[in-house]
């Protein structure tokens, strides 16, 4: 993880730098630090252990000056937080900084041949041993080499296995900036004479109104005046220059506490973002035109993979209900880092759907690397523009739900399941659905936003439910058939932001083992609302309540036989089953969120995790 900020340009670097890494805490907050070359060609770094906040306090009394610097927040992977580990590191001479996104796989082999070169190391990281390998390659070139750093960068990347984004700086050239990427995500942003590089582009927007994505294998090199871009693999190197998007710069809190509330209130705007243009009311069926399929190509499918990490599979579950009740399909959910290494036997039938909010999750696109490899068609469910997956993939849909901040998935999660229903609803429609059908099912889809937005009025009510629930010991959530994936979000998003622990399971589990986890101090939290097996849900029910266990039930709009036995009950609207996840999910993703108020959680950075996980 780590997100990188680096500014060659004519402005003080170290406010726009600050900017920018306030922007990607959410890709790790554990140490942060910056380097700065100033005027007088001098190089000097700052970092520090804790929260960005730790940065700017040191800096507050002893600013750097200059207008060329690299910075850094660190979510650790090789070496505890620590001041010494956080970056930017330095080579040998102290005379180079850069800054890492990644791992370095083959960390030790190079560390071992730079100390049988007299190498000293200050930290434990595998990125320092990068630093002082470009350093290596930088003293053994000779000094009139017109581009002496940017050979010794690519000397040094040549001998790496393993994934970087990086920016580099050197004292004796304090009108230079390097950058290069390889599996993890790097931007360049242009601006009126400034020049940025970052891991997203909500780290630019301050100046830059132009940005290029950079591919894997890239290295740019930024001068006062101009850039040009290489490539460690290929020969020749095109790139496009796409306009900045503001609304995928914008990330502003607004009047909300945190942003995990102001997303999850967003969640009407999310859905209607994603079927927006969509929806064809005459055919009674969707237009997805991302997906560069033929109606012919679509009909020829005969098996969907879907993989995805945490939220994103949880999604993808609720999918595989979806296309194979509408659409008929065979459909299988994997972790993206279980389907890369399993070897899963694969047609040329088969598509894979990569679902990922952030695009850049490492597991992710190793799964979809695979399964290129393996001649499949790969499609992508994501919310950011321009990321690695939408990159990767041969067509997909795109979210639209504007930027994610918070940790914990919300409205990415009713975005996915939107797409879902629309990419099920078309298959279905080439299969078995007829106009009628999909036209009932469009006026659904048109009912979600208000829906969501009813049960968003009920805020209150789950805050004051959260007190009573705050001190208990574990929670168990259940849910059947388009439940399951929603009681598996709703326990990530308890345990993530409360750190209580909370299981998910089909609900007809609970006698195979689970029972033994009831008691008082135990909640259950369950989905039951009327679909094809609230019978069943209601006798599983009363299962936990003969155990004393107390529950939350989620219950449909009017249902007062469960309020007879729930001891809590949070009622959503009425809809078609297989849209009910979208809104089933509200009242779990709000509980979470007030129980971790209440706790006193940091809701919107919980401990030892980050936004978008780009190692493996
Ligand atoms: C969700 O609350 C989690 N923070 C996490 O499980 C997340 O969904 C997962 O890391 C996948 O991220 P992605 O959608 O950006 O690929
Ligand atoms: N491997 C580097 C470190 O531990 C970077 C970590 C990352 O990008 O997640 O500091």
């Amino acid at each position: 993880m780590c997100g990188i900020v680096a500014y060659l340009g004519e402005k003080e670097a170290q406010p726009l730098l600050l900017h920018g890494l306030r922007r990607l805490e959410y890709r790790g907050y554990d140490s942060s630090g910056i380097a700065v070359v100033d005027r007088r060609g001098r190089l000097h770094v700052v970092k520090r252990k804790g929260r960005i906040s730790e940065l700017e306090r040191v800096l507050g009394s002893c600013p750097l000056t200059g207008t060329l610097g690299i910075s850094h927040t660190r979510w650790a992977t090789h070496g505890i937080p620590s001041d010494a580990n956080a970056h930017p590191h330095c080579d040998q001479s102290g005379r180079l900084a850069l800054v890492h996104n990644g791992v370095i796989e083959n960390y030790q082999n190079l560390r071992q041949k730079l100390l049988d070169l007299g190498h000293s190391f200050q930290s434990e990281t595998d990125t320092e041993i990068l630093a002082h390998l470009i350093g290596h390659y930088y003293d053994q070139l000779p000094e009139g080499d017109p581009d002496r750093l940017e050979n010794a960068v690519r000397a040094a990347l040549k001998e790496v296995i393993g994934t970087y984004g990086i920016a580099v700086i050197h004292a004796d050239h304090p009108d230079l900036l390097i950058g290069a990427r390889r599996g993890s995500p790097l931007i360049l942003g242009i601006g009126l004479g400034e020049y940025f590089l970052s891991s997203d582009v909500t780290a630019v927007c301050v100046g830059a109104q132009k940005v290029v994505y950079l591919n894997d294998g890239d290295i740019v090199t930024i001068g006062r005046h101009s850039f040009h871009i290489s490539s460690l693999l290929r020969d020749s190197v095109g790139f496009e220059l796409s306009e900045l998007e503001l609304s995928e710069a914008s990330a502003e809190l607004g009047d909300y506490p945190h942003y995990m509330l102001k997303e999850i209130f967003e969640q009407p705007q999310a859905i209607r973002n994603a079927f927006r243009g969509r929806l064809d009311p005459e055919e009674g069926t969707a237009k997805l035109g991302g997906l560069h399929m033929s109606p012919h190509e679509l009909l020829a499918i005969r098996r969907i993979l879907i993989v995805g990490c945490g939220t994103a599979r949880h999604a993808g579950i609720v999918g595989e209900y979806l296309l194979e009740s509408l659409a008929h399909i065979p459909v299988e959910v994997d972790y993206a880092s279980e389907f890369r290494y399993r070897n899963a036997p694969i047609d040329e039938k088969a598509i894979l759907i990569a679902v990922s909010q952030s695009g850049e999750t490492a597991d992710t696109l190793a799964a979809i690397r695979e399964a290129k490899r393996r001649g499949l068609r790969v499609l992508g469910i994501c919310n950011r523009v321009g990321s690695s997956v939408a990159r990767e993939t041969d067509g997909g849909v795109y979210m639209h739900a504007g930027p994610e901040i918070g940790v914990a998935a919300t409205k990415s999660f009713v975005s996915q399941i939107l797409i879902f229903v629309l990419l099920a609803l078309l298959l279905g429609r080439l299969r078995y659905l007829s106009v009628g059908q999909g036209r009932a099912i469009l006026e659904a889809i048109e009912r979600l936003p208000d829906q969501v937005d009813e049960i968003l009025q009920k805020a209150g009510l789950i805050q004051e439910m959260a007190q009573r629930y705050k001190e208990v010991r574990g929670f168990l959530f259940l849910g059947r058939q388009y439940q399951l994936g929603v009681a598996l979000e709703g326990a990530l998003k308890m345990k993530e932001i409360t750190y209580i622990q909370a299981e998910g399971h089909p609900a007809a589990e609970l006698k195979h083992g689970i029972l033994a986890l009831v008691d008082e101090n135990t909640p259950t939290v369950f989905l039951c609302p009327r679909d094809g097996v609230y019978e069943k849900n209601l006798s599983n029910l009363q299962e936990i309540k003969a155990r004393r266990g107390s529950v939350i039930a989620i219950a449909t709009e009017g249902d007062t036989q469960i309020a007879k036995l729930a001891d809590d009950v949070i009622y959503v609207p009425e809809a078609p089953e297989f849209l009910l996840p979208i809104l089933t999910v509200v009242p779990l993703q709000l509980l979470a969120y007030y129980i971790a108020v209440a706790l006193g959680r940091d809701v919107d950075k919980p401990r030892n995790l980050a936004k978008s996980v780009t190692v493996e």
